[in-house]
């Protein structure tokens, strides 16, 4: 049995990464500030609570207040990479559209910058990583999903699909150094995730 740590596997979507991963025979260690152990991605983590797993998702909500987002969404993933990278843990970031075009939403670019700062420090980490970017999201079942890369469109996105795909990520080495971007599309089949990730360019 392996153990994962879910970083925000209390929230929305992290629940049903949970889920998935238990069902699949695996032991989860949910982290958020209101778990036991609580973990707080605007201090610094305790490497403890990652020895010996296989893999962390990062999928928390990012604080509002434009510090606080800093904190948490670039020096508390930038903290996590760090141990994941010594330890040779796989991460998969769920992150979000908009990262490369603040612009286009002011009410969020704190937030947005400090995503972006995050995501590139998890690159430059030398860990094993994928970074998932959620449109919109919602609770409706998952359909057809659309992947893109490069950060231009515009949707929305079932939690289901995004734990879909984050799970698969994690035990798939071939969406290793790889960003994407998830939609809701009815033109599109339900993913194949192997196939879907071996078409992704690696990130530069
Ligand atoms: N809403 C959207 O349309 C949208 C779009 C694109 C991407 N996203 C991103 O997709 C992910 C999942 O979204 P969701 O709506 O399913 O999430 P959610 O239900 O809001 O859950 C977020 C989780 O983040 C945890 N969290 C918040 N602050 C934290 C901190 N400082 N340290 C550790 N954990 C923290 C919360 O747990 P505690 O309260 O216990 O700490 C909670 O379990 C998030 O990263 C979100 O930003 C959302």
């Amino acid at each position: 049995m392996s153990t994962f740590v879910v970083v925000g596997g209390a929230g929305r979507t992290g629940r049903r990464i949970t889920e998935r991963l238990a069902s699949g025979g695996h032991r989860v260690v949910v982290a958020g500030r209101s778990t036991e152990p609580p973990l707080d991605l605007t201090a610094k983590p305790d490497p403890a609570l990652f020895v010996g797993t296989e893999g962390v998702v990062i999928v928390a909500e990012p604080p509002k207040e434009p510090d606080a987002a800093e904190a948490a969404m670039h020096g508390g993933v930038a903290a996590i990479a760090e141990i994941a990278a010594r330890e040779d843990i796989p991460v998969v970031l769920v992150s979000q559209i908009y990262l490369t075009r603040p612009a286009e939403h002011p009410e969020m670019s704190a937030r947005i910058d400090a995503r972006a700062r995050g995501e590139q420090a998890l690159r430059e980490s030398g860990a094993q990583y994928t970074i998932v970017r959620p449109s919109w999201l919602h609770d409706l079942p998952a359909g057809g999903v659309r992947v893109e890369q490069g950060d231009t469109g515009e949707g929305r996105v079932s939690r289901d699909a995004v734990a879909d795909a984050v799970v698969a990520a994690l035990f798939d080495p071939s969406a290793s150094g790889k960003t994407f971007e998830l939609y809701d599309d009815e033109d599109s089949p339900r993913p194949d995730w192997p196939s879907v990730f071996a078409a992704l360019h690696p990130d530069q």
